[in-house]
């Protein structure tokens, strides 16, 4: 795998950095929408490649101290399976280890992954 580097914040993110995720997305948001939902959660992750590709992100709405919640997990389709999706998942626990209670909602095929991290699966209402 190429060399990735994991960063908090999203200086220098650029809405042309999100062209190629949400794959699959029945009304993705536009380039410049995911831009501002990025920077206005309140814990983001990137990865990026040692050439500046911005190959995945993922994001926390938090009040730092009881509850949050991580809306997006995203990896660029090319370059999934390579741990860059568990490691992105792993920063932003560590950035949320004063919370209480961490929560997210997935599709049924994705829970393995999230029980791979510590996740446990539990009943919603969305
Ligand atoms: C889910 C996602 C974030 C995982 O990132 P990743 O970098 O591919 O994950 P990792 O390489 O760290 O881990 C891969 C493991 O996760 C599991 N996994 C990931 N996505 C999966 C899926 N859609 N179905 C089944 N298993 C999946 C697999 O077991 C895989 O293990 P393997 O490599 O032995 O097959 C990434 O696939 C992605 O962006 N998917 C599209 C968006 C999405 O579904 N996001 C989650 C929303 S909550």
């Amino acid at each position: 795998m190429d060399a990735v580097v994991f960063s908090a914040g999203t200086d220098g993110l650029r809405s042309d950095d999100l062209l190629g995720f949400f794959v699959g997305w029945p009304n993705p948001p536009s380039p410049d929408e995911r831009l501002e939902i990025v920077r206005s959660a309140d814990e983001v992750v990137v990865c990026t490649t040692a050439d500046g590709l911005v190959v995945g992100f993922a994001t926390a709405i938090t009040d730092r101290r009881f509850a949050a919640y991580i809306p997006l997990v995203e990896v660029l389709p090319g370059h999934q399976g390579r741990g860059i999706g568990g490691q992105m998942v792993t920063a932003l626990l560590e950035r949320l280890r004063s919370c209480y209670m961490i929560d997210l909602v997935c599709d049924d095929d994705v829970v393995p992954f999230y029980e791979r991290l510590g996740g446990t699966r539990l009943n919603a209402v969305a």
